[in-house]
């Protein structure tokens, strides 16, 4: 099965941000570390991540016919962006909500996801591990 694996606005600054919150993994040693979890279980990942919110939304549409599944942690974008909702609803695809940190337990904007009730799951607070999880689980889905 083909997984995209959708990361959005300010993640490509990943080893810049709090270490905190977001451990100390650049975005491209975080996706080579998806990668291999995805290569264990036997699915390909296709990366992709922009700053623009259009790009992301015009990203989503393109997924038809070019993936089962998708991983998407659109960073704040989540939060407020109907826009991008709009786009996930219109791909159709199983989706998996994912974040580095523990969004329950930041700031209460964090804790409102505008896509969360399209995912099948969310993963907050594992780190990259999450990613893990979120593939193990479209994995399952697509399986059944
Ligand atoms: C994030 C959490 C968001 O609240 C934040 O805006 C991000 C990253 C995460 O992975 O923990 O940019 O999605």
């Amino acid at each position: 099965d083909r997984i995209a694996v959708l990361h959005g606005v300010n993640l490509d600054q990943l080893s810049r941000r709090d270490a905190g919150h977001y451990g100390t993994l650049s975005l491209d040693r975080l996706e080579r570390t998806i990668g291999g979890f995805a290569a264990d279980l036997g699915l390909r990942v296709q990366f992709f991540q922009t700053n623009f919110e259009g790009e992301y939304v015009e990203q989503l549409h393109k997924l038809d016919g070019m993936a089962d599944g998708i991983v998407l942690n659109p960073g704040a974008w989540t939060h407020y962006s109907w826009a991008i909702r709009d786009a996930l609803e219109i791909a159709r695809l199983p989706a998996v909500e994912v974040h580095l940190s523990n969004v329950h337990e930041r700031e209460e904007w964090r804790r409102v996801s505008v896509i969360r009730d399209l995912c099948i799951e969310t993963v907050a607070g594992k780190g990259p591990d999450g990613y893990r999880d979120a593939l193990a689980r479209l994995r399952e889905e697509l399986n059944r």
